[in-house]
């Protein structure tokens, strides 16, 4: 029998130096949260497995480095047990960020309001903060058009399946890079990519050109450090690079230094280089939920997921995303959705 008194928990254990292992996590049995008046008690059902985690655990990003003994974030959707008399109702299903962990405490109005429709893990991925980070990225900062050539490192996950899918829905042509063929094969036979390159690869640079005869109108960057580097020269004239991640960088204790000649080859091609967090565009997330779930509906958005089970196999998700062993989006499932949710 589960003691509803104690909270289960994943916190860091120590901070990695190098390739992250299970041993930088610890499993915790903690008292519940005390819930303050304007907060609300939830019961997590899915939580998320993202390079942003591995990024804080080494060092300060949008959110402050973690120390040890901290608890792991993430973003979570979850049930309310409790909550102000204004907040959402209990029993209701919210997205927040809140951690690994059974029951978290957090603002209420920190939590979106889900839909009861749907399973939950789409409002993780593709309805969730990966969705939205993709169509900014794809819309809003690399405003491509149709007819352009879109490039998507990290393209076979979580962000990527999604940018790669939503730059062809808008006429351009999309090219994908993974770390295996086998995700290859993935995205061009159910994603509509045009084409792919394995960035293992040892003819990686030769393959890149052959699969751009063009250029590159787009470079959406998951992953930053040498793939960044072999990009650049492919950019034509008016190019944009979307920084939206930079995962390469996040096992190693010192970042690698920038592009060589980065300004000068902004500069001689007119290229826009924009980093970007989806938060700032939160006046704008209902817009592209609608937008998102329409094209889902309408088949031009595939959905690709790999769900763990319980909240142990969380550590080994993350250690295993770093070395490319996720498919689309990555998150783990603590409690099963609600009953009486209809299909989307
Ligand atoms: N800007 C924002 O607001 C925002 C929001 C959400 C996420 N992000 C960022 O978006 C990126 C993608 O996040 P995600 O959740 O979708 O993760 P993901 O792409 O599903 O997982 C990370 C992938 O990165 C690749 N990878 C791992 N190590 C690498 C290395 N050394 N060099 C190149 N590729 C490597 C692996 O794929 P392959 O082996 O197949 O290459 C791995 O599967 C992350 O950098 C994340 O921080 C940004």
């Amino acid at each position: 029998m589960p003691d509803h008194r104690m909270n289960r928990q994943i916190v860091m254990a120590e901070r990695p130096s190098g390739e992250l292992a299970l041993h930088h996590f610890r499993a915790e049995v903690v008292p519940m949260p005390e819930r303050p008046a304007d907060a609300v008690l939830l019961r997590n059902i899915l939580v998320s497995v993202a390079p942003g985690a591995r990024a804080a655990m080494q060092g300060p990003t949008h959110r402050p480095q973690l120390v040890p003994g901290e608890l792991i974030p993430s973003s979570v959707i979850a049930e309310v047990v409790a909550g102000p008399p204004d907040g959402p109702a209990p029993g209701s299903v919210v997205a927040g960020t809140a951690g690994w962990q059974e029951y978290s405490v957090v603002p209420a109005s920190a939590v979106r309001p889900l839909e009861p429709v749907g399973p939950l893990s789409q409002q993780l991925g593709f309805l969730g903060l990966n969705g939205l980070t993709a169509y900014f990225g794809i819309h809003a900062i690399a405003q491509v058009r149709a007819g352009e050539t879109v490039l998507v490192s990290g393209a076979a996950g979580g962000v990527g399946h999604l940018a790669g899918q939503l730059a062809r829905a808008a006429g351009a042509r999309a090219v994908g890079i993974s770390g295996s063929d086998d995700k290859n094969r993935i995205l061009e036979s159910k994603l509509g990519y045009a084409a792919t390159v394995d960035r293992r690869s040892a003819s990686f640079q030769d393959d890149l050109r052959a699969a751009c005869p063009d250029g590159v109108n787009v470079y959406f960057d998951n992953v930053g450090g040498p793939i960044l580097e072999s990009v650049l020269p492919l950019l034509v004239k008016h190019g944009r690079i979307v920084c939206c991640g930079v995962t390469s960088h996040y096992d190693l204790s010192d970042p690698p230094p920038g592009p060589r000649d980065l300004a000068v080859r902004l500069i001689a091609k007119s290229l826009r280089m924009e980093g970007f967090l989806v938060a700032d565009h939160r006046p704008r997330w209902d817009e592209a939920l609608r937008d998102l779930r329409r094209m889902h509906a309408a088949g031009e958005l595939t959905i690709l997921e790999d769900i763990r089970d319980g909240l142990d196999s969380a550590p080994a998700a993350l250690v295993g995303m770093m070395a490319g062993g996720n498919v689309g989006q990555l998150a783990v499932r603590l409690a099963q959705d609600p009953p009486g949710r209809p299909p989307a």
